[in-house]
């Protein structure tokens, strides 16, 4: 069997960085996968390799059916055939299926070829349904479909992807999602969508992205199939998702067509290029234009590539900066159907909340009215409404309204930038302990101040702000200054622990983890056994054994959700343990 692990590295919206590891290749997520003609090289899989393309998809199918491919990739297997050692990943013939109505080929015999010729991802037979198909077409595929998993499942010693079918029946899409989760697959694409991106149906995408992401098991990595248009880059990866191919690139490229991540341009309009890849920097649009067909079409080519790979990079950049939304909100302003979808996505409000970090490293930025929508947003209201029932002192703020006076200081509160300025009021001695307090329901719950109510909060002579939280000299937790949120020393929480009754806050380990955790190591998934599954991603928590009792306490870099069902990669970075 070949070994194929998938794990997370960091998040912002319900976006992810992640790392793919298969027979020993390792790629980072998000990643795009430019779609190789092995009958007609445009760009050289070797070239792909040096711009930064660490993995390609070709069509099993298309090799099967030629004499010549196929006798040679038998012969000398799939890598040396293409002559490239990144990863390569396999169609079966699916999508001809859809396009061309049939294919000459059974499930069986292309899962066994994919074997034979040493793929490093492949694909069964899945079958596209089209959008709008009626439903009881779109049940019968599926069933097919299904059918076809399963035998794949029992034949397959390969990584393998798994299609989400149902065409736009969302009931269907969040089913089949189910249902290929509890097989063994290693990466859920979601298929039949290509109809919906040409027609510029991008809402109707939203709907099927959500519905299949909901049904699937969150460790598994998601590909939306024949999604390589730059400019659906963002929106996609706030959703959730990790992988996209493009034969765009090259297909574009033969029409004169030039991607931006705004949108696409043909030549013929273009007087400037807005780019400066090494193909842009070196020619004008006229100079292009002059030239022969066949090197146009591929420094067209290589110019689309080094923008697909500008905008994922943007994109991965972004969730570092914890600005993905703000980049989402940008991007949905090139097209009045993005936009559409922009505003259905936010729409999928349970979804986004769990997902969405509960701390970012940018403040929050009031570019739309739209991003007053996103979660990050609504998530802070929601708390603050609850905080307010305790704490009841208010102020005014230019972007939050009447917020609760004392969660000033917190993210996204004091964190944001508006049209109007706003002055952090400096707490006064007397007050700054009902700052902690408050934070401390607003991030852990309600009956959490309960732990904080003998503190002494030392405030930082240079800024005023508080910092230091202590009870009789002891250090119990800090305040932190870029978010404003806690973060527990291990006094700190053992009183929480004692406050919250269990779940809440638990993440929940064997006993294996046990001493490791103790000792202020890190709590890998596969520890896991259990969690509050109202733990988002980036919360402070409490790692406890079976018994409930406390071994440490550290940032979960998993929702509660994710925290029972991963089974690879790091869950929880302890900060401090209860032996050290
Ligand atoms: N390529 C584009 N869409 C699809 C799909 O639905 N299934 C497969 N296997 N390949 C695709
Ligand atoms: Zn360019």
């Amino acid at each position: 069997m070949s070994e194929f692990r998938f794990e997370i590295k960091a998040r912002d919206a319900a976006g992810r960085i992640g790392r793919i590891e298969v027979n020993g290749k390792k790629l980072e997520t998000p990643a795009i996968m430019p779609v190789v003609n092995p009958k007609q090289l445009i760009v050289t899989p070797k070239e792909l390799k040096k711009i930064g393309f660490g993995i390609i998809i070709t069509n099993s199918y298309i090799i099967y059916k030629d004499e010549k491919l196929k006798e040679e990739a038998l012969e000398k297997g799939i890598h040396d055939l293409l002559d490239y050692d990144g990863i390569i990943e396999v169609d079966s013939g699916s999508f001809q299926l859809m396009r061309y109505g049939g294919v000459d080929i059974s499930n069986r015999e292309i899962v066994e070829f994919q074997h034979k010729i040493g793929v490093d991802i492949g694909t069964f037979l899945d079958i596209p349904t089209i959008p709008d198909a009626p439903k009881e077409k779109a049940e019968d595929d599926l069933k097919i479909t299904l059918e076809r998993a399963r035998e794949a499942e029992e034949l397959k010693n390969i990584a393998m992807n798994a299609t989400v079918q149902g065409s736009t029946h969302l009931d269907l899409r969040t089913y089949a999602a189910k249902r290929l989760s509890e097989m063994n697959f290693e990466i859920h694409p979601i298929g039949a969508v290509v109809p919906l991106m040409e027609s510029y149906r991008y809402k109707d995408l939203v709907d099927i992205v959500i519905a299949s992401k909901v049904g699937l098991r969150p460790d598994r990595p998601v590909h939306l199939f024949g999604a390589g248009h730059p400019m659906i880059f963002a929106l996609a990866v706030a959703m959730g998702i990790d992988l996209f191919d493009s034969a765009s690139y090259a297909l574009y490229a033969k029409d004169d067509r030039y991607m931006t991540p705004e949108g696409t341009k043909r030549l013929e309009e273009l007087e400037y290029f807005p780019c400066s890849c090494p193909v842009c920097s070196r020619y004008t649009p006229q100079e292009l234009r002059e030239m022969p067909k066949e090197e146009r079409t591929r420094l067209l080519a290589l110019h689309n590539l080094w923008v697909i790979r500008e905008e994922l990079n943007r994109v991965k950049q972004a969730i570092k900066e914890g600005t993905l939304w703000e980049l989402v909100d940008e991007r949905s302003r090139s097209h009045p159907k993005m936009f559409a979808a922009y505003k259905r996505l936010l729409e999928y409000k349970k979804y986004l909340e769990e997902n969405e970090p509960i701390t970012k490293a940018s403040a929050f930025f009031k570019v739309s009215e739209e991003m007053m929508k996103t979660p990050v947003v609504l998530r802070a209201k929601t708390r603050a409404k609850k905080v307010k029932e305790k704490f009841s002192k208010t102020m005014r703020h230019p972007i939050f309204g009447e917020i609760p006076k004392y969660l000033g200081l917190s993210f996204p509160f004091a964190q944001s930038e508006g049209e109007e300025d706003f002055v952090i009021e400096k707490p006064s001695k007397d007050e700054v302990k009902f700052y902690v307090q408050a934070v401390a329901e607003y991030q852990f719950g309600e009956g959490a101040s309960e732990a904080f109510k003998d503190v002494f909060v030392e405030l930082s002579r240079k800024t005023g702000m508080p910092r230091q939280i202590k009870v009789k000299g002891k250090h119990i937790a800090t305040f932190r200054a870029e978010d404003g949120l806690l973060t527990l020393g291990i006094e700190g929480a053992k009183r929480l622990h004692s406050f919250l009754p269990y779940p809440r806050m638990r993440v929940v380990v064997n006993e294996d983890a046990e001493p490791f955790a103790k000792r202020g190591k890190n709590v890998f998934a596969k520890f896991v056994i259990d969690a509050d599954e109202s733990i988002r991603p980036y919360d402070e928590v409490l790692v406890v054994n079976k018994n409930d009792e406390l071994l440490a306490t550290g940032q979960s870099l998993l929702n509660g959700r994710e925290l029972k069902i991963f089974q690879q990669g790091l869950a929880v970075k302890v900060r401090r343990g209860i032996e050290r």
